[in-house]
């Protein structure tokens, strides 16, 4: 009898672990990495989140919290909403689980089952499909390449749909390219979507305040109200405030299906620890200027890191307009051979060559379903940024 069930063989492990093991296998080996690979930010958490969570420490109101989140933070998720999003949820409309991640996965895991499919626009982070596959569903990739400036157009859309599609997982601004729809892109979208009564949205909008150049964010609930008993509108504190290892994520939805999804939590964590979420309730509940600087600050280390790259020859890159990488096209190094004579054949190979000839990390585009590319983050300091950035020109000049 095999030990392992099915639903084990339905995924494989993120295909960005290959460049990760590679990484720390040059650094045992005292190697000095340039690590351009962060998919967190680099600022502390605000002070007064740490603050509220030492005094929940102080007070001993750390037992049990409940499924659904403490009132507190589904209160603070409900100013939020409205504040932002312009989104009026109950009380009973609002979940809350370890991270962004946990809402999108109850979602699905409570709502696909087997022959069920799920569009997935591509390139999209790497846990989407998985995500799907493991609750059953067959995802459903839609490739939007840099001629759309990486985003879904309403005919793509529509030609995906299918009576087993149950929901449309969408991504804005976007990991890995930064794409950000605008409030008309999104409303086009809806349009298609309000002819297929059957299609859901789950959107993560967890990169919502990463926008750059004074570009406004927006969200489909909030684009087209007649879509709000049908879509789910997930987020959290990871990219937002610094709160990565806090593990606190929410969901504002139908009331059914925010049931559902509290339901699945109930049986897997249960409630999320009552430190994070008191210090997740400050964060939204605090003054929210600290964020506006820290993404200004993103976007002046995205513009060095842009002007590197495009300077590279055989790279090519789009400004992103939100989040914190550069989906950066490599078509111009495929097929080129590298000093030591290995020929450059994909994304997969361009990235170990960066790792190996110069000690450049990134990943490859292999990883978010859209190649040749290489994702190449932001976050690093400015002298790291231009480092790296000068080590890539270097190596892409190299090759032959
Ligand atoms: C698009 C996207 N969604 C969700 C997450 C995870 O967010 P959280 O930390 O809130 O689970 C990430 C993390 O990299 C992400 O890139």
């Amino acid at each position: 009898m095999d030990l392992f069930a099915p639903r084990m063989r339905r995924f494989k492990p993120s295909p960005s672990q290959l460049a990760a093991a590679r990484v720390r296998e040059l650094q045992a080996a005292g190697r000095d990495i340039v690590k351009l690979t962060a998919g967190e930010p680099d600022f502390p958490t605000p002070a007064h989140a740490k603050q509220a969570a030492l005094d929940v420490m102080r007070k001993d109101q750390i037992g049990y919290t409940p499924i659904n989140g403490t009132l507190a933070l589904r209160q603070a998720v409900q100013v939020k909403f409205r504040r932002d999003n312009g989104l009026d949820y109950g009380l009973d409309q609002i979940t809350v689980g370890a991270g962004t991640k946990q809402v999108l996965f109850n979602a699905l895991m409570a709502t696909v089952s087997t022959g069920d499919e799920v569009i997935v626009p591509a390139p999209y982070w790497t846990s989407y499909p998985d995500m799907v596959r493991l609750a059953g569903g067959t995802p459903v990739i839609v490739a939007c390449d840099a001629s759309h400036s990486f985003k879904l157009h309403p005919e793509e859309l529509a030609a995906a749909i299918s009576p087993r599609t149950k929901w449309l997982l969408f991504n804005s601004p976007g990991n890995p390219t930064g794409a950000t729809y605008t409030q008309e892109e999104l409303t086009a979208l809806a349009a298609v979507l309000l002819a297929h009564p059957h299609v859901h949205v789950l959107t993560d909008d967890v990169y919502e305040h990463l926008v750059f150049d004074g570009r406004s964010f927006a969200t489909f609930a909030q684009a087209e109200p007649g879509l709000c008993d049908r879509t789910v509108t997930c987020n959290g504190v990871s990219k937002a405030y610094s709160m990565t290892g806090w593990r606190v994520g929410f969901a504002g939805g139908p009331v059914e299906i925010i049931a559902n999804m509290s339901k699945m939590q109930s049986q897997s964590t249960a409630g999320v620890s009552a430190v994070s979420q008191a210090a997740a309730a400050a964060a939204l509940d605090g003054p929210q200027d600290l964020v506006r600087q820290r993404t200004a600050d993103l976007q002046e280390r995205r513009d060095i890191l842009f002007d590197a790259l495009n300077a590279a020859a055989g790279l090519s890159c789009k400004r992103p307009e939100g989040a914190m990488y550069i989906y950066c096209s490599c078509t111009g190094v495929i097929g080129k051979r590298a000093p030591d004579g290995r020929v450059i054949e994909n994304d997969t190979d361009f990235t170990m060559y960066l790792l190996d000839a110069v000690g450049v990390a990134v990943v490859q585009g292999a990883a978010y379903g859209l190649s040749p590319y290489v994702r190449v983050s932001f976050v690093a300091p400015r002298d790291e940024l231009r480092r790296g950035g000068a080590l890539i020109q270097q190596a892409c000049a190299a090759l032959r």
